[in-house]
């Protein structure tokens, strides 16, 4: 087939796919597709634009991750962004996605102090934000505060491997997981985690293998990001995904845009008179960009396209064959 037929038969039915009517994803089915090893694809998002965008494209999960600190608010780290800074991104995420399961990320400062500080702040955003779920970052050190919020009734993912809100313990920002130290460290971590209750986990920038191997060990779902293609679903940031952060992109984050912008240019002046369409839901902007881009991406991740060799992290054979001989890793 032609290049320029892929192109419009593509448009046509990511325009399609925007029309069908959209369902939040279960817990339950989390489960069924790790079972079925049915990859689940999803993104950041701290707006009502690109929450919506995802939304109709059908992603699977939506995170308002504290990395919104950076690339929506413009602070240097993640570490400055407040619970009430969180909970504005979050809702305005809500507004845009109703019918996402929306995950919450909790900010430095909002969970350690003590188990108090974590559900206050988890119910937080359940309450005020109408969100699903939150994740926090950390494994036997908030094991207390994990287990708090799991008792209050909250559904908490877990995050391990690279956690930015902790990179100076680890020297900077680091690819996790490499050596026989971290790796058993990090399995270890979220085995406790599973144990406290955890619905999914999180795995930041990690190779494959081992990341593949926690996943095969633990019985909930286990996704990444930056940590190739053996767990069990992938997230990218939104603003990565667009091209829209400037200051830098990590390497295993793929921007989508150059790939659906031809399909996009060619659907735009097929409109014949933009004032025709209407006051409502006009289709002639960017936001049809966006869908498209993100629908290309949920694409190549259920076809396992994404993230690929090109987007992972390697390991040396040398290195891979001394995790193999860990007393932890199962073939
Ligand atoms: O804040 C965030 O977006 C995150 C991801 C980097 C995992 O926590």
């Amino acid at each position: 087939m032609s290049e320029d037929k892929k192109t419009n038969q593509f448009a046509k039915h990511a325009i399609a796919v925007m029309k069908t009517e959209k369902k939040k994803i279960s817990i339950l089915k989390l489960n069924t597709m790790k079972k079925k090893k049915e990859p689940v694809a999803w993104v950041t998002a701290y707006d009502l634009p690109f929450a919506y965008a995802a939304e109709q494209a059908g992603i699977d999960l939506i995170l308002v991750g504290d990395s919104g600190g950076m690339v929506q608010l413009g602070y240097k780290t993640t570490n400055p962004v407040t619970m009430d800074e969180m909970i504005t991104l979050a809702s305005s995420a809500r507004r845009g996605a109703p019918n996402t399961f929306l995950i919450g990320d909790m900010p430095q400062g909002s969970y350690e102090p003590s188990s108090r500080d974590a559900v206050i702040n988890a119910l937080r955003f359940v309450k005020e934000a109408d969100c699903d779920a939150i994740k926090c970052e950390g494994g036997e050190r908030i094991i207390d505060k994990v287990k708090a919020m799991v008792d209050a009734g909250i559904l908490v993912m877990g995050h391990l491997g690279l956690t930015p809100q902790s990179t100076s313990s680890f020297g900077g920002y680091r690819v996790q997981g490499k050596t026989v130290e971290s790796f058993e460290k990090t399995l270890k971590d979220a085995f406790e985690l599973q144990k406290a209750g955890i619905f999914a986990l999180l795995l930041e920038a990690m190779p494959a293998e081992p990341a593949g191997q926690i996943a095969k060990q633990l019985d909930i779902p286990v996704y990444g990001i930056g940590t190739g293609d053996m767990v069990n679903g992938q997230l990218v940031i939104m603003h990565d995904l667009m091209g829209f952060y400037q200051p830098f992109r990590p390497w295993f984050a793929k921007c989508y845009i150059p790939e659906v912008a031809k399909g996009f240019a060619d659907y735009i002046v097929s409109l014949d008179d933009h004032r025709q369409v209407g006051r409502e839901h006009r289709r002639d902007g960017l936001l049809v960009l966006a869908e498209m881009a993100v629908l290309k991406y949920i694409e190549d991740v259920k076809n396992k396209v994404f993230p690929g060799e090109e987007y992972s992290y390697a390991i040396g054979d040398k290195q891979l064959a001394l995790l193999k001989k860990s007393e932890y890793w199962k073939e």
